[in-house]
């Protein structure tokens, strides 16, 4: 027998429910379930019966989502509370999220069950398919119920913008677009193994960021440069929250899973862009690989400080140290520089350019290239820099010898305080330069 077709009802029939819940029809070994039919193509809200009033003893009632074909189900829930659990969750909310029909054989595992405050607000479940089913079977302890809203989202908008050329290998031939885990927003299945290929384009850099990320505890995202050879540029694990990379060849990434039955991880969307040319910069740009790099994110901490002194030292002449400051996608950076005195011979001019000397540079990234906000050398100590974007980069050039730094009669060298603000935070802030001079 197959539950969940017996009565269907359409929510404008919620009062009918309520009357038929008061009758125990429960005789029988299965009991009978009702079923409340959600297919409004707006969306809408859901709640349990009588909400806010207090439930109490629900044999068996259905909630069915049922999405339009080529749509699947989104649930996010604004409040949740049954009673607690005593060693097995009698009252209980179970979630069925990949029936291909609506329907389930009574002996079907639910893919989650619920009870206490175990569904914390905002929390969101996607069906694999067109249809999503609750269950609520609650005991005669009172709670105070659930409720949230639903709505019913297009397949076509998670769909990766790339060809796939054989099972789980996708070719990508736009210039920007989005790639995303398989089934995503639903968790990617157990054991995948996917690859990804962005091939080289002459004269233009590929840039990848991640939109969203959130893997499994066996899974891991690797992105290779082919150049000469797979060399790897970038890899996150279920500890990364955040993903950025660029590169001037083909990009190749591999996305392998373990078990993902029981973490239920979301995947990725990424991002990529086939930039014009190498980044931007202004003229006078000198492209060596900087010899150190200091890498902040702002998975731990929000702020911070960093001095020259923090640095590692270069061997050779001149020398570049690169720090970069990535936030989440959400996030904006602001630094305050405490202390500033670089290194200048005396025979040299400052006023109108600094690339003779010992200097700074802070570039921005502004959708997916690098913008220069400006550079700075001798004692000219720069404003408080407010980054429009989740990526800011300051760049330390020396010119001099750290042995003639370290016998000036100065302390040469510089500081900044750095904070990772999310947007609804900025506005307190004071910023004096834009970045977003393009
Ligand atoms: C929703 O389901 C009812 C039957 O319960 C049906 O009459 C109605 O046409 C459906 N609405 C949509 C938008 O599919
Ligand atoms: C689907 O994608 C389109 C185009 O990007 C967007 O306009 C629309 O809002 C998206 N729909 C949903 C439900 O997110
Ligand atoms: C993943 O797929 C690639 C290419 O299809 C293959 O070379 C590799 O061995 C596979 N890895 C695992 C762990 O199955
Ligand atoms: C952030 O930094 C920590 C510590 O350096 C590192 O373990 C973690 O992997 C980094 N996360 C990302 C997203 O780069």
């Amino acid at each position: 027998m197959r539950i969940c077709d017996l009565f269907c009802f359409s929510t404008s029939s919620l009062f009918l429910l309520l009357i038929l819940s008061l009758t125990d029809i429960s005789s029988a070994y299965i009991p009978q379930c009702k079923c409340i039919r959600f297919n409004s193509t707006d969306g809408g809200r859901f709640h349990s019966p009588d909400f806010p009033n207090q439930i109490e003893h629900i044999d068996c009632l259905f909630f069915h989502f049922e999405a339009p074909p080529g749509h699947i189900v989104q649930i996010i829930f604004d409040s949740f509370s049954l009673p607690p659990r005593n060693g097995i969750c009698s009252s209980s909310l179970r979630i069925y999220d990949h029936t291909v029909d609506g329907l389930i054989e009574p002996t079907d595992r639910a893919d989650y069950e619920f009870c206490a405050r175990e569904i914390t607000m905002g929390r969101a479940f996607y069906s694999k398919r067109e249809h999503l089913l609750l269950q609520i079977l609650h005991a005669n302890a009172v709670s105070k119920g659930f409720n949230g809203e639903y709505r019913f989202l297009p397949k076509v908008n998670f769909t990766s913008d790339a060809i796939e050329i054989a099972e789980c290998t996708y070719r990508v031939e736009k210039a920007k677009g989005k790639l995303f885990s398989s089934l995503y927003p639903y968790h990617y299945p157990s054991n995948v193994n996917c690859t990804y290929v962005l091939p080289h384009q002459r004269g233009h850099q590929i840039v990848i960021t991640s939109s969203f990320l959130n893997l499994g505890s066996d899974a891991i995202l690797e992105v290779y440069e082919m150049n000469d050879g797979k060399h790897l540029l970038h890899t996150a694990t279920s500890a990364s929250k955040t993903f950025y990379t660029s590169c001037a060849s083909s990009v190749l990434i591999y996305f392998k899973a373990g078990l993902n039955d029981v973490e239920k991880a979301s995947g990725f969307v990424l991002d990529f862009q086939y930039e014009d040319g190498i980044w931007s910069r202004p003229g006078g740009y000198d492209d060596s690989k900087p010899e150190c790099l200091l890498d902040v994110n702002s998975t731990d901490l929000k702020t911070g400080s960093i001095s020259s002194n923090d640095l590692g030292r270069g061997s050779s002449l001149p020398t570049k140290c690169r720090i970069s400051l990535i936030g989440y996608p959400n996030e904006r950076i602001s630094i305050q520089f405490t202390k500033f005195n670089l290194y200048v011979p005396e025979n040299k001019n400052i006023e109108k350019r600094c690339i003779d000397v010992d200097h700074i540079t802070v570039d921005v990234r502004v959708d997916a290239r690098l913008s220069r906000i400006d550079e700075w050398c001798g004692a000219n100590t720069p404003p408080q820099i407010m980054s429009s974007s989740n990526l800011l980069q300051i760049e330390y050039t020396t010119k001099s010898s750290r042995a003639i730094r370290e016998s000036s009669p100065d302390e040469i060298g510089f500081a900044f305080d750095y904070k990772f603000h999310t947007d609804w935070n900025m506005d307190h802030m004071q910023a004096k330069v834009d970045a977003n001079r393009g």
